[in-house]
């Protein structure tokens, strides 16, 4: 009978370790590439960047690709870089390629591995430098407890609902622990499918620095591979990048989760002054996961002080924040008042599984909701005069919707 009770009590242990690492042996080394991502380092164009996660034997790390929708016997092939990074489930090589001199609005077709275990054959869409509009996804705090199925529901159903989406920002908290290779071997394995089909743009927020210290770091820069042009230090948590007819700049807002590295707002906002300056694209986006506008009742000074005015005067159009999982936008805001043309701070709300039932609107916003019931995520659509921005709950019901006119300039 002991013996019966000890043995139920380790299976029990071993079912809950495999249960926290999203799958048990998966969170270690696969046994074929898994985890492939694609993002932009470069020139949307004419670039992409792939990463994947190979099997430990791995000999190499090769991407094969062509023209069109399949490989034939003689793809392209580009040999891509190796990481090993040490993780709490062992150590994982992650490999990463960019593929250059693609042609524009093009489709192309591509595997990865080492010439014996292969991912399987997917597609990829280049941007159009020419293109007036643009159609890409919005997601909020996806963190969850693995196998973070709510994430999978949501980032499946958006991508079935609006295939002609052209990228994703995930606008940070994509993760619940940072440093915890089950919780993104969770997240990586319920978008497949998805982030190996069109790109993925993240913003940084305070769940990827957790356990805090500097050891997430390691996870999010192997990981994630970003455009380079942010100021020192903060380079691939800091960046922006041009697509179709519109500037996207990505923010870090982790200040008090990095206080060992001294202020790191000041820098961004000297940084984010000369981004914006030269931009001519008719529309500009910003992310930052902790917005100036909470969803406690009140606003958060230090982001606000620090993004605000200089996201405003260059016009920025709409920025997009996370952090509160709750949906909201403001008013057009200028010096923190209504004002004609302003800029409208939206919260996105929750792709993941973590609600908070205290969220309240601040005065200044204009659309309030909880999403208790599902998640959500949102669908930007443009043209060269129009921005209409649609939040939807997973289950595809609108929730709140908005068009923007062009601004006369
Ligand atoms: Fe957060």
């Amino acid at each position: 009978m002991r013996i019966v009770t000890y043995l139920s009590l380790f299976v029990a242990s071993l079912l809950a370790g495999w249960l926290l690492l999203g799958g048990g042996a998966a969170a270690g080394a696969p046994g074929a590439p898994d985890h492939v991502v694609l993002t932009w380092t470069a020139d949307p164009a004419t670039t992409i960047t792939i990463t994947w996660r190979a099997p430990a034997e791995a000999a190499a790390g090769v991407v094969c690709y062509q023209e069109g929708e399949t490989l034939t016997a003689t793809p392209q092939q580009a040999l891509a870089t190796a990481t090993d990074l040490a993780t709490d489930a062992g150590v994982w090589r992650l490999y990463s390629a960019t593929l250059t001199g693609l042609a524009p609005k093009t489709r192309y077709a591509y595997r990865v591995g080492d010439g014996r275990q292969w991912s399987p054959v997917r597609a990829f869409t280049t941007a159009d430098p020419e293109a007036e509009s643009l159609t890409f996804l919005v997601f909020g705090d996806s963190q969850s407890i693995a196998p973070y199925a709510q994430w999978r529901k949501t980032v499946q159903r958006a991508f079935a609902a609006h295939p002609d989406a052209r990228f994703m920002v995930n606008v940070g908290d994509l993760v619940d622990t940072g440093k915890s290779a089950g919780h993104w071997h969770a997240w990586f394995a319920a978008a497949e499918g998805v982030i190996d089909r069109i790109p993925v743009m993240p913003a940084l927020g305070n769940h990827e620095c957790y356990p805090l210290g500097t050891g997430w770091r390691a996870y999010w820069h192997a990981q994630f591979r970003l455009p380079q042009n942010g100021p020192d230090g903060q380079k691939n948590q800091v960046y922006s990048f041009d697509v179709g007819p519109a500037h996207f700049t990505v923010l870090d807002s982790q200040q008090s989760e990095q206080r060992q590295r001294g202020d790191i707002l000041t820098p961004q906002r000297q940084w984010l002054d000369a981004d914006l300056k030269n931009v001519n694209a008719p529309w500009k986006f910003a992310f930052v996961h902790k917005g100036p506008y909470h969803l406690h009742g009140g606003g958060n000074p230090q982001i606000r002080d620090a993004f605000c005015p200089t996201l405003e005067a260059h016009n920025v159009n709409v920025v997009f924040s996370a952090h509160d999982h709750g949906v909201a936008r403001t008013h057009p805001l200028k010096h923190h008042a209504r004002a004609a043309e302003g800029t409208i701070y939206m919260t996105t709300g929750r792709s993941g599984m973590k609600v908070y039932r205290d969220l309240r609107a601040h005065p200044l916003h204009a659309f309030f909701h909880n999403p208790l019931d599902q998640p959500n995520y949102l669908v930007v659509e443009l043209t060269a005069m129009t921005a209409t921005i649609t939040t939807y709950a997973q289950d595809g019901t609108r929730i709140d919707a908005f068009t923007l006119e062009q601004r006369k300039r």
